[in-house]
Formats: structure tokens, C-alpha cells, sequence
């Protein structure tokens, strides 16, 4: 059987939708609509379209991205030469990443909140800000399994 690239596991997720006369809710719960438990959420506004944040991939760390007001797009790369754009747009999608994917937020609209899910609490050692750092881990990860 083939094995599942990192890519291939980033997935768009529908919440939930509870909108009444009142107004609208969107519900993620942990271990059911997310897949993993979320031990930490943070979330980024007043980023401007000229800013670029994220460039980091996580050791650990699964996210879930949800653009809860606004837009942004999300670049995320496998270190192999494979990249995706995804462009977040509703309150209701959220952006499933796994570990080890390097990620690229921007293009913020001037409304946007990007509300992240963590799977982890924050731990600065996990992060990986180096490209070629990143690239030479994905690319001896793949030597070691074949
Ligand atoms: P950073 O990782 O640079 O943000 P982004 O991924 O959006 O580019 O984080 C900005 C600062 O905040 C940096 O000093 C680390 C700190 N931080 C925490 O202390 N806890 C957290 O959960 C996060 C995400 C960041």
C-alpha cells in the first residue's frame, strides 16, 4: 500500500451550523469535529495584506485554521517541491494541518481574525524556522523509510 503523503493529509472541515432569528453559531468540538484534542487556541487580527506570518513547520503540532471574520490564504509546503494555497473564507470551514507541513499565512483582509486550534500546548523547541533546515528533515525522513 502507498504511503500518505504529508499534503494528502490536509483536509477542509464543515462545522456545524446552528443559525437561528438570533444570528449564527458554529460549533467545534475536540475529538469529534477536530480531529485531535485542542489544548490551545490563539488567534491573529490587525495583520496587514503585506505581512506574511507562520513560516514554521511543527514537530508536534496539529492545527486547525478557521477564519471566523475576513480572509486569508494559507500556503503550506511539504519540502519536496509540493506546495497547496488554500483560501479561507467562512466562518464555518476550518483548515485541518498536520505536524510537520510548512506553513504560510497572508493576504490578510483587513477584517480578518484567524482563529487557530492546537493540538499541543505552546512549546518553542517544536517549531522549525529554518527552510533549509526544514528541507533537509523531510528529505532524510524520507530516506530513513525507504
Ligand atoms: P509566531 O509563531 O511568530 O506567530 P505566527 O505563527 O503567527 O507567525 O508567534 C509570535 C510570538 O508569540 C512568538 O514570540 C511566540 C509567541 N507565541 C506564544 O507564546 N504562544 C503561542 O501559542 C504562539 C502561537 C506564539
Amino acid at each position: 500500500m502507498e504511503r500518505k503523503t504529508i499534503l494528502s493529509q490536509v483536509k477542509m472541515l464543515e462545522f456545524t451550523k446552528k443559525g437561528d432569528l438570533r444570528g449564527n453559531m458554529v460549533i467545534a468540538e475536540g475529538n469529534y469535529d477536530v480531529p485531535f484534542d485542542i489544548k490551545r487556541i490563539f488567534f491573529i487580527y490587525g495583520s496587514s495584506d503585506d505581512v506574511i506570518r507562520g513560516q514554521h513547520a511543527n514537530l508536534k503540532t496539529e492545527f486547525v485554521l478557521i477564519n471566523v471574520a475576513g480572509t486569508s490564504k494559507v500556503k503550506i509546503m511539504d519540502g519536496k517541491g509540493n506546495e497547496i494555497i488554500h483560501y479561507l473564507d467562512r466562518p464555518y470551514i476550518g483548515l485541518y494541518l498536520p505536524n510537520m507541513l510548512w506553513k504560510e499565512m497572508y493576504d490578510f483582509s483587513e477584517d480578518s481574525v484567524l482563529l487557530v486550534l492546537c493540538s499541543e500546548h505552546y512549546d518553542k523547541t517544536e517549531y522549525i524556522r529554518d527552510f533549509k533546515q526544514y528541507i533537509e528533515i523531510m528529505t532524510n525522513k524520507e530516506r530513513a523509510v525507504k
